[in-house]
């Protein structure tokens, strides 16, 4: 019984296990949509910010980063029905970690308001190893070089 038990057990471990790796392959092509122009708009951001902070031009950091902490598809475009999909078919841990990367947008805006120049640059790597930890992790689809059987 209890070999049965720890063998239902370990099914289970893996089976969520490879749920959290197909992440945002399984959702709707309405929201995988939504999603992939979030990380546009993101991408743009985060390559705007990068030239502003080798320049100094802190108001313009400031103004980026509260687009991007504001640019929050799970708040602002989704449906109803489309929050339910998000719900049912990505882990908690992935809107965790998007909820991380939205308040270090926003620490990212305070510290450039101050003209913190190290925080910035904190905040600004932050940010970029959120955006590797959750597609090594949630878009392994969309980016195969982070699979980690090579
Ligand atoms: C919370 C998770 C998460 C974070 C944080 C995140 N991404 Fe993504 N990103 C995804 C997922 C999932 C996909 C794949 C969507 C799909 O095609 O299914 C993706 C796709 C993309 C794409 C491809 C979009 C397209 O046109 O198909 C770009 C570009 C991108 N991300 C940039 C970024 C950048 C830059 C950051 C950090 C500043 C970032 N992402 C942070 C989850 C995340």
């Amino acid at each position: 019984m209890k070999k049965i038990l720890m063998v239902a057990l370990l099914l289970a471990t893996s089976l969520t296990a490879q749920e959290a790796q197909k992440g945002a392959a399984a959702l709707s092509p309405e929201v995988r949509s939504l999603l992939a122009q979030e990380m546009q708009h993101i991408e743009k951001g985060m390559q705007s910010i990068f030239s502003n902070m080798v320049k100094g031009e802190y108001e313009n950091i400031t103004k980026t980063a509260i687009d991007i902490e504001n640019s929050f598809i799970f708040k602002r475009k989704l449906t109803s029905a489309q929050r339910s999909e998000l719900k049912e078919k990505i882990p908690k841990s992935f809107i965790e970690t998007d909820r991380g990367f939205h308040e270090l947008a926003g620490k990212l805006a305070n510290a450039a308001e101050f003209e913190e120049k190290e925080n910035v640059q904190k905040y600004f790597t932050e940010m970029m190893q959120t955006c590797v930890k959750c597609h090594s992790t949630y878009a392994q689809h969309r980016f195969p070089a982070f699979v980690k059987e090579k």
